[in-house]
């Protein structure tokens, strides 16, 4: 009853903020986002038939309280379905900061959801296993697939058509993502609190809303024919729409800092210039640039030099969850 999986961020371009139903975790809108490759999760997952307790340990350390119980209750969802009681050990491991808006929970519950499935004995078909990874983290089901990758917001109110689907292979657009950490601390407001709050007091969460499909639909038309300047400026609008709605919430949800900003006008500039890049930016300081192949070490440079910028990562795009071992 054990089993190892690796399963690697996602980075929303078109993104999700909002929830249409708390209890199942489902968006109110839908989302696109692409899966990495160097960045990763791995967890292994052992049910210990005398164990009293779940215990994650997160990097080598028991984790905190709350992420405990976090990944508890989402054990007892699997345990539900394996009709089991039995108690895990589950060891994770992250190549990059957790929670500095890298969406490591999105990483994480798609490895715990393919490794437990699979320490479990469940063979449960992708929309199962999206259902499951949904309840754990919104973003989790993206991480299932390679690529690019749709998640839909779905209409049912039991979720079931909540699921998330491979739109493009990395091989067939082969785009790289360059991070740019601005901070490494923990992000103040994580995102089921922000997105909680700006559907309570934003102005603007009507609006978002409301035109959230018409993102979608130009994001899908920019794929399927590879329009790289299409993609760039409908990922920028969601982005900066998503992050008027959380300003404008109340108190206001501020995740940038300065050095966001430079990094952000970095972004731009190098794009008047020709470099075929564009900018965006979760619900943390974070920027993430996503350029067209071959020009990932230009954009890497660039905003390695900024004085607010602490590291960058440079990333292609990689495959969904998988099992590693046992
Ligand atoms: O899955 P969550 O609860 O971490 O929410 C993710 C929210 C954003 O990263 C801001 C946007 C997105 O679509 O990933």
């Amino acid at each position: 009853m054990q089993a190892f999986a690796q399963a690697q961020p996602n980075i929303a371009l078109i993104k999700y903020w909002g929830k249409r139903d708390l209890e199942l975790n489902l968006p109110a809108v839908g989302s696109i986002s692409v899966t990495l490759d160097t960045l990763w999760t791995r967890t292994q997952v052992v049910f210990l038939d005398d164990a009293e307790e779940d215990l994650l340990i997160l990097n080598g350390e028991p984790a905190a309280a709350e992420q405990q119980r976090r990944v508890s209750a989402y054990l007892d969802l699997m345990r539900a379905k394996a009709g089991v009681q039995t108690r895990a050990r589950v060891d994770t491991e992250n190549n990059f900061p957790t929670a500095a808006g890298l969406a490591s929970s999105a990483s994480g519950f798609a490895a715990l959801t393919v490794a437990s499935a699979e320490a479990l004995g469940l063979a449960l078909p992708p929309g199962e296993l999206c259902e499951l990874a949904r309840q754990g983290s919104g973003s989790a089901p993206r991480s299932l697939f390679g690529g690019f990758v749709e998640m839909s917001r779905g209409r049912l109110d039991d979720g079931s058509d909540a699921v998330a689907h491979q739109i493009l292979s990395p091989e067939e657009w082969p785009l790289e993502v360059v991070v740019a950490l601005t901070s490494l601390s923990p992000k103040s407001v994580g995102s089921t609190a922000g997105m909680h709050r700006s559907q309570e007091s934003s102005p603007f969460y009507e609006g978002w809303t409301r035109t959230a499909d018409a993102d979608l639909g130009e994001a899908r038309v920019a794929l399927a024919s590879k329009d790289f300047d299409r993609l760039a400026n409908v990922s920028e609008f969601s982005c900066l729409k998503m992050h008027a709605v959380a300003l404008a919430s109340r108190p206001p949800l501020i995740y940038w800092n300065p050095a966001t900003l430079q990094a952000l006008e970095r972004v731009r500039q190098l794009r008047r210039e020709g470099v075929p890049v564009f900018f965006t930016i979760d619900a943390g300081p974070q920027v993430k640039a996503i350029s067209a192949p071959g020009y990932g070490g230009v954009v890497a440079k660039a905003l390695g030099e900024l004085d607010g910028v602490q590291d960058v990562t440079t990333s292609g795009l990689g495959p969904g969850a998988r099992l590693i071992g046992s």
